[in-house]
């Protein structure tokens, strides 16, 4: 073989390899080539995200899924997606194939959370912190702080009195003040100021953009975090020199055997008043705007907890609500679940494909954002008849499997939902009993950033009960 030759084989031999490889890439093992979800990607690197965030998000969710059907292709903030809005889809995304998508979140948010907080993680990690945050809200543990979180509502509820004020503002601090009693315990007061003046200033940079030059929000916010982080670091110094045993989120961290490092700790607690503080107080205002506009319902959950003080004046019980007394509420428990269901206040959720992936004869590609759209569930009239009613008597029965998710599914689902419920129900249970409200202007408007809520955050203006 001359030189030429040489050179054109292996010229060839690269050119064959090349397509070989490609090739596979474009069939499947099965050997079928498989199709992405239907659906447009809009422009480049904008795609469609201006059509998302120009309106309701739901309206461009519900438009496209009945153009497209429960699993559509999309491109939003420079990522290709894949939306899904099945309850199989949903399940095999969050459970059965959870190993092949990863949490995934834009980088900013991680550097201001923390980048070792629970959200961020798959594995091994992941599981231990599981353990060590499931530990610390799980009935047993929050069966405890009953009687402190009536403390921090009553508190809140009589400061509320006669005032006009945003409701969404109010259950933001009282959402704060338990998530702190459950991670310091009763401690909590201690610190409550300096973390509140801190974690308010860390959270005004959110949704800002992230650049971190001085004047900036992000870098205000930054600056708020190493706070906050200094601020943990001396709550655990102090513990560690007192070596008393606590039954709390930050015991229960301090107790891990292999030991997480302060850091770890700092980015998880953190990120637990993240995922605890507007998501309970986005509820706790549907709530009371939804009991505002159906008095039967309100009327029924107000004879329910009077009936619960009355039996337990009967049996000469201390006045302190219990962890029994709770689950003696399955109106208002219905309540609670039909405003999750209808506000649907995490819309959706974000992975993203760790590797090729088939589903339902379509290629979810690697990289590619998968979000499982939660509110497009809730509000599917064949699960949900006439959906966007109000009517807690649904869940009289119980819904069917994988088809509502307020807490999400599988190996990220929320480890904080009994809490939730818990803090939601102490709360209702004193509202309802002693005082009444009424909206300040106009009472139809929602707003989004990001959960979605009455609009200006529901005015209103409470007043005993005559
Ligand atoms: C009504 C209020 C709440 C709602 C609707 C809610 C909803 C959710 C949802 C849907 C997820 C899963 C997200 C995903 O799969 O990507 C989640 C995760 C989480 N939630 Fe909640 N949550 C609430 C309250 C709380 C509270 C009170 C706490 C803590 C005390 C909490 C702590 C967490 C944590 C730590 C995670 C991450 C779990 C993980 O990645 O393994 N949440 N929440």
């Amino acid at each position: 073989m001359d030189f030429t030759s040489m050179l054109l084989f292996s010229f060839a031999s690269i050119v064959f390899i090349f397509l070989f490889r490609f090739l596979l890439k474009l069939f499947s093992s099965t050997g079928r080539k498989l199709p992405l979800p239907p659906g447009t990607l809009g422009w480049p690197y904008i795609g469609e995200t201006f059509q998302l965030y120009s309106q309701n998000p739901n309206v461009f969710f519900a438009s496209k899924v009945r153009r497209y059907g429960s699993i559509f292709k999309t491109h939003i903030l420079g990522c290709p997606c894949v939306m899904i809005s099945s309850p199989e889809a949903a399940k095999f995304v969050l459970v059965k194939g959870a190993r092949l998508f990863k949490p995934t979140f834009p980088a900013s948010k991680e550097r201001m959370l923390g980048k070792q907080a629970i959200f961020f993680h798959q594995g091994d990690y992941h599981n231990k912190l599981r353990k060590l945050v499931l530990r610390a809200f799980m009935p047993e543990a929050i069966k405890n702080i009953v009687s402190d979180i009536e403390s921090i509502a009553k508190d809140s509820i009589q400061s509320w009195e006669g005032r006009l004020i945003n409701t969404f503002q109010e259950m933001k601090t009282y959402t704060f003040n338990v998530a702190l009693l459950s991670i310091f315990g009763k401690d909590e007061v201690l610190y409550r100021e300096d973390l509140k003046r801190c974690y308010y200033i860390l959270e005004k940079g959110y949704n800002s953009m992230p650049i971190n030059l001085p004047g900036t929000l992000f870098h205000k916010s930054m600056k708020a975090r190493k706070e906050l982080a200094q601020i943990l670091g001396k709550i655990l110094s102090t513990r560690r020199q007192m070596k008393l045993d606590h039954n709390d989120l930050l015991g229960s961290f301090m107790g891990d055997k292999e030991g997480l490092t302060d850091e770890q700790i700092a980015d998880n607690i953190i990120g637990v008043i993240f995922a605890a503080r507007d998501t309970t107080a986005s509820v706790l205002t549907w709530i009371l705007k939804y009991l505002g506009e159906n008095p039967s319902v309100l009327q029924a959950v107000t004879e329910e907890q009077e009936a619960i003080i009355r039996s337990k004046e009967e049996c000469g019980e201390e006045k302190f609500l219990s962890w029994a007394d709770t689950k003696r509420m399955p109106i208002t428990s219905r309540v609670i679940q039909e405003t999750l269901r209808v506000a649907s206040i995490l819309s959706f959720t974000f992975r993203e494909a760790v590797e090729d992936v088939e589903y339902d004869g379509y290629l979810i590609p690697k990289g590619w954002k998968v979000l499982p759209l939660f509110r497009n569930i809730h509000h599917n009239p064949e699960i949900f008849p006439d959906p966007e009613k109000f009517d807690p008597s649904r869940f009289e029965v119980a819904p069917k499997p994988n088809t509502f998710m307020p807490f999400g599914n599988g190996t990220h689902s929320c480890p904080g939902n009994e809490l939730a419920k818990l803090e939601v129900l102490v709360l209702l249970h004193h509202l309802t009993t002693k005082y009444r409200w009424t909206v300040v202007g106009t009472n139809s408007g929602i707003q989004y950033g990001p959960f979605a809520l009455p609009q200006n955050g529901l005015p209103i203006r409470l007043t005993q009960r005559s």
